[in-house]
């Protein structure tokens, strides 16, 4: 079945060879192959550091049976997917096992029990082709060649019928659910589906799905930050997964954004990427925090001197925070009167520390930022789609090689984002548009040629 779908696939033409019924009716097979880590290694990295714990040693790449396929739900053949940060997360077993979401998800329905399995197939992006639709399932049929986002929600509370982030059973799919997208097939629910866009290669398509819609409710959406034209907005990491799509928003959307970097390389693509005021936090050296317990305050003022002498003397409209403890006390420092700063993430700690007395008597706001909804991610894809947003892919690596993908990112070795091929049998397939590809070459290329 996946020389079939390879066969159809592989082409470059405008449209796919084989028709939805040829799809569907080719057999499913027993088994396919996927990124996983054991629940009986889950404790493999106890007493190391978290920068000594491997990515390499916990990924395997294993011989899974197909899942069952339940009502609502979609079976994709998966041509190619990427690494995000919370494939880090899960390959390290921080700051919790990933196997205790399955287990409680497995708890939920019987249904949901499928999920809870002594192996746990990661990854929350796919580009590839709808295989099988379940009962309930007409918007989709196979054959559809597609990207799914990875918010996985249940609907059956009220609480979660205006924002769908606000569902009690909301799961970040691939990372709190089973059955992710490092894999050659994955099971999704077809309300994740969505239109490939037609003028990227498969591994281009499937980079953007989690970081991009995140970073579009973060900043761009009234359920985050609401950024408007002439905002100026700190984004940190802003070459990495999150950053190099916030930098994106703020130069599309009229904002100015201020590109936090470690490395003159990585100033060099947000210069690329359009963005005129960038600093170099290696080179110039700054140290929030004195030791483990105290920060510098000096340290935060010449931090925010630094930033007005990049925008004329203004402060900072929306920081677009992940980072975490390393930071906060900084971003919130740095706000002007009445800003905002908007989290989505800890990656250097979540017991943040900063000094009160700057948010309350300047009127700050801290915003809580997760995913996006259904709607939010909708829109996201469509920008990439119409090309106004476009791709960071850096690098793509095989199936096989997620460890050292996942291991790149975890020692912050990557630019943009990395991809990963799973049935695509190389780079560059999948591509439907080519006039339309054309006119935006450079910019998708831009992560790749640094
Ligand atoms: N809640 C959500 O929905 C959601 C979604 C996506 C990601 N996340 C989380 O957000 C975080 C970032 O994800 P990502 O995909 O953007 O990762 P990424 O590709 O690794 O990019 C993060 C960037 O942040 C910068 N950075 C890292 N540590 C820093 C520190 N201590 N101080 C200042 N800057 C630092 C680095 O850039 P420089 O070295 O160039 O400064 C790095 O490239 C992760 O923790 C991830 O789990 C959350």
């Amino acid at each position: 079945m996946l020389d079939a779908i390879l066969a159809s696939t592989a082409s470059n033409s405008g449209s796919p060879a084989v028709t939805a019924a040829d799809f569907a009716a080719l057999p499913l097979p027993e088994s396919y192959r996927a990124v996983t880590v054991h629940k009986d290694e889950a404790e493999m990295f106890s007493g190391l550091t978290t920068r000594e714990k491997d990515p390499r040693k916990s990924l395997h790449v294993d011989e899974v049976p197909v899942p069952e396929l339940g009502p609502g739900e979609a079976l994709v053949a998966v041509m190619a997917s990427s690494v995000n940060y919370n494939s880090v997360w899960t390959s390290i077993f921080e700051p919790v096992s990933t196997f205790n979401f399955l287990e409680r998800y497995g708890k939920s329905s019987p249904l949901a029990a499928r999920h809870d399995l002594p192996y746990h197939i990661i990854g929350s992006d796919l580009a590839g082709v709808v295989l099988r639709t379940g009962p309930g399932v007409n918007a989709w049929k196979p054959g559809d060649e597609v990207v799914a986002h990875c918010l996985s929600v249940e609907l059956e509370s009220a609480d979660g019928h205006n924002d769908t982030m606000l569902d009690p059973e909301q799961r970040i799919w691939g990372f709190e659910t089973n059955f992710g997208g490092l894999a050659e097939i994955a099971l999704v629910k077809s309300n994740q589906l969505m239109p490939k866009p037609r003028h990227l290669s498969w591994e281009e398509a499937a980079s953007p799905g989690l970081v991009n819609s995140t970073a579009y409710r973060q900043l761009v959406s009234r359920n985050g930050a609401g950024m408007k034209q002439g905002d100026n907005v700190l984004i940190w990491g802003a070459s990495g997964g999150l950053g190099s799509y916030a930098t994106q928003f703020a130069l599309a959307g009229g904002a100015n954004p201020i590109c936090v970097v470690s490395s003159p390389q990585k100033a060099e693509i947000c210069r690329a990427m359009g963005a005129e005021a960038i600093i170099d936090r290696n080179a110039e050296g700054y140290k929030f925090w004195k030791d483990e317990h105290n920060q510098d305050p000096k340290e935060w003022k010449r931090f925010g001197k630094r930033i007005r002498e990049l925008t004329g003397g203004e402060d900072i409209d929306i920081v677009f925070e992940h980072p975490g403890r390393e930071t906060f006390g900084a971003s919130v420092y740095v706000t002007r009167k009445g800003g905002t700063i908007t989290t989505c993430a800890s990656t250097s700690g979540y017991m943040h520390q900063y000094d009160n007395r700057y948010l309350w008597m300047s009127l700050k706001r801290i915003i809580g930022s997760h995913f996006a909804n259904y709607r939010e991610a909708w829109e996201a894809n469509r920008l990439i789609a119409k090309g106004k947003i476009h791709p960071t892919l850096s690098k793509t690596y095989r199936l096989e090689e997620t460890g050292q993908a996942a291991y790149d990112v975890h020692r912050n070795l990557h630019q943009g984002k990395v991809g990963v091929l799973a049935l695509a049998p190389q780079e560059g397939l999948g591509v439907r548009d080519h006039e339309m590809r054309e006119r935006h070459i450079d910019a998708i290329n831009r992560f790749r040629n640094v």
